[in-house]
């Protein structure tokens, strides 16, 4: 039981007792869950180590703790996630979004930003929002941009709805129910997606803490692992502006299936981003010949 009485202490206690249990950022998720509990900031661990911390505190605090021992992430345990610099709720049905994912933010941005657009009114089409991670992002770099965030998940939804209002975005973000494109009208010059594309063979082999925590509906996809890609290639043409671009992330060894998949459907790839392992983790794709608007 925690009886550390300042900040100080119980901070140490946290991570030892996450050391202890072979938790491997023990630090880290020591220093994040502390700060949620007594609502405080690195800084204050710096300056004002004797900060008494009262009983209630201590109680969350080993809750907490027991939580991330049992196996539970620690974006779990908060109930939310940082991602390119702006806190995002969870829930049940949303994936946590992922560093990795801010990769295919700054694509989709340096794609404007080469032709200067930051301040023009682009028509975003977010698929599997999840969160509203992605679509929210570009939402706070674009001021004139518009976007929908579409997911197969009601849950999901609701809280890329919240999460948008929460950031003052929700009058220019739409959160749409739809399966893919089957709820999806009119064009856009961006559809960006993050979609599922773990391998239903492979679920088994991740993470236990990722096979218990995230949904699974957002992660696999199908046998191959590229259902999703399948759709998003035979499907964008007729939703894209003449001009626009599809990004998309991938897996880490789908680059080939991928681009091989759009090719078939008319694209060409634009530009590609990398992971910090190296590995080619978003492609962006546009038309061969843009279609003429109709
Ligand atoms: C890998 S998660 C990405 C979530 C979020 N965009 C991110 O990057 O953190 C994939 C998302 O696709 C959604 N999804 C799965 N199948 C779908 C479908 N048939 N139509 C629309 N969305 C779907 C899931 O509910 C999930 O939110």
């Amino acid at each position: 039981m925690a009886d550390a009485e300042t900040l100080g202490a119980l901070l140490s206690w946290a991570r030892s007792k996450l050391a202890n249990a072979g938790i491997p950022e023990a630090a880290l998720d020591a220093r994040l869950l502390v700060e949620h509990v007594t609502q405080t900031t690195r800084l204050d661990a710096i300056s004002r180590p004797e900060r008494p911390v009262g009983a209630e505190e201590r109680d969350l605090a080993q809750r907490f703790i027991d939580q991330r021992i049992a196996g539970k992430p620690v974006h779990r345990i908060l109930g939310f996630r940082e991602f390119y610099g702006l806190k995002f709720n969870l829930s049940d049905q949303t994936l946590e979004p992922r560093p990795d994912t801010e990769t295919l933010v700054q694509l989709v941005l340096d794609e404007v930003r080469r032709v200067g657009g930051e301040g023009r009114p682009w028509r975003i089409l977010d698929l599997g929002t999840g969160t509203g991670a992605i679509a929210l992002a570009l939402l706070s770099v674009l001021p004139e941009a518009r976007a929908i965030g579409a997911d197969i998940s009601a849950d999901a939804l609701a809280t890329a709805h919240a999460n948008a209002d929460m950031h003052g975005y929700g009058y220019r973000f739409e959160a749409r129910l739809s399966d893919w494109f089957g709820n999806i009208d009119g064009r856009y010059d961006i559809i960006v997606s993050n979609p599922p594309y773990i391998r239903e063979d492979d679920w088994r082999d991740l993470a236990i803490e990722v096979r218990e925590h995230d949904p699974r509906r957002a992660l696999v996809a199908g046998q191959d692992g590229l259902d999703a890609y399948r759709r998003l290639a035979a499907e964008s043409s007729p939703f894209l502006s003449p001009g626009g671009i599809v990004a998309v992330e991938i897996g880490y060894n789908q680059k080939e299936s991928v681009v091989g998949l759009f090719t078939e459907h008319g694209f060409r790839l634009k530009a590609h981003g990398q992971d910090l392992a190296g590995h080619d983790r978003v492609l962006v794709f546009a038309q061969e010949t843009p279609r003429e608007q109709g």
